[in-house]
């Protein structure tokens, strides 16, 4: 966003779902060669959210939180007008998964589309839904993050299957002549394509009973290489965009950053200057949600939340895919929705 626009897009609500059923580290105990204490000192982790396979997926999940966000809001479905939903796990390949949260909220008045950025959707899909915002071509759009992590997680390989979670996430943004997404960077570099991918299931490599046998169609990740450039760009794209708008630490209430690893957030926050009561955590509860992080900690922090506060939200994920956003909160949390 270089030039400066006279409204922002401003979060006006926030919705979520999470599955009831829990996966606790001693469950996985049981599952793979782990150890709570593994899990814990080196990820954070405690326990994930689970949806289960009775027909139920990405697309129940974010209609679910978007219903959520609509009603805290006090608007109705037609009042929305475009629906950006960002996942990897969409219930299908197409039709995209914002038209069936389309057809299920009865959101008669929207169009829609998938956003396609790992673990940065999220803030990839708020920075094109406040385009719309900004431009005037929408008054209210629907931002969703969601993912059935549990469908692409290989749940023989311990060094992802400790890591993820379902759940989904989802706002409301409207325009504010003062509050709202001031600026965002962010970047991509696909050099790295084959350290977090899913090989399987796309035209590269069709399904086939090889591609199913190799276990293609999960999620791999070389996880201490991916490690290594998660922490160091997440740190560099929050300073840029503190430095580009001029803030120090001083002037950051809250840090919302993308739930991978405890120990690349702690990293993030010591860079930054800020301590750990500013930092919006809760990785211990829910796991790695891939798009669904980010609108979990602001549904979490809701109630504390107050009209002028300052946020930075951050994320990185596979492609590479990563950045930060500048973010003014709109409304007063404790009165549920603005
Ligand atoms: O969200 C998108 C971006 N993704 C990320 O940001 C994730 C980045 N990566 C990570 O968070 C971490 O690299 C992991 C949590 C995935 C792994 O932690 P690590 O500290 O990097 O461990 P490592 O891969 O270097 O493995 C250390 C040791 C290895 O054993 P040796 O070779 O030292 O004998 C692994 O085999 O830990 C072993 N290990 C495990 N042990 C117990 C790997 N997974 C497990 C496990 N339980 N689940």
């Amino acid at each position: 966003m270089s030039s400066s626009p006279s409204c922002q897009a401003a979060i006006t609500a926030v919705g979520h779902y999470l599955p009831e059923r829990r996966l606790t580290n001693s469950d996985l105990e049981e599952m793979v060669e782990t150890s709570d204490e593994w899990i814990r000192t080196r990820t954070g982790i405690r326990e994930r959210c689970i949806l289960g396979d009775d027909g139920k997926a990405t697309a129940f999940m974010a209609t679910e939180a978007a219903q959520e966000a609509l009603d805290k809001r006090g608007i109705g479905p037609d009042d929305v007008d475009l629906i950006v939903v960002a996942t990897v796990t969409p219930d299908m390949l197409f039709p995209a998964t914002a038209c069936l949260v389309q057809d299920n909220l009865g959101a008669s008045n929207a169009w829609g589309f998938d956003l396609s950025a790992a673990c940065s959707g999220f803030i990839y899909a708020l920075t094109t839904g406040a385009q719309f915002i900004e431009t005037g071509q929408a008054d209210t759009v629907l931002v969703v993050g969601a993912d059935k992590m549990s469908s692409i997680t290989d749940y023989t390989d311990r060094t992802t299957c400790i890591l993820f979670g379902d759940a989904a996430g989802a706002v409301v943004l409207e325009a504010d002549e003062e509050a709202g997404l001031h600026d965002s960077i962010h970047h991509v570099d696909g050099e790295h394509d084959d350290l977090l991918c899913m090989r399987g299931g796309g035209s590269l490599n069709p399904p086939t009973h090889e591609t199913v046998d190799a276990h293609m169609h999960y999620l791999h990740q070389e996880g201490r290489q991916v490690f290594k450039f998660a922490v160091t760009r997440m740190a560099d794209v929050c300073e840029e965009v503190m430095n580009r708008n001029g803030l120090d630490a001083e002037d950051v209430d809250y840090l919302v950053p993308h739930q991978a690893n405890q120990r690349i957030i702690d990293a993030t926050a010591k860079r930054m200057g800020l301590s750990s009561d500013q930092v919006m955590l809760n990785i211990d509860r829910y796991g790695n949600t891939t798009a669904a992080t980010i609108p979990l900690c602001l549904f979490d922090w809701e109630e504390d939340l107050e009209r002028g506060d300052e946020l930075i939200l951050t994320a990185f994920g596979g492609g590479f895919t990563w950045g930060a956003g500048h973010l003014t909160w709109a409304y007063d949390g404790a009165e549920n929705g603005a």
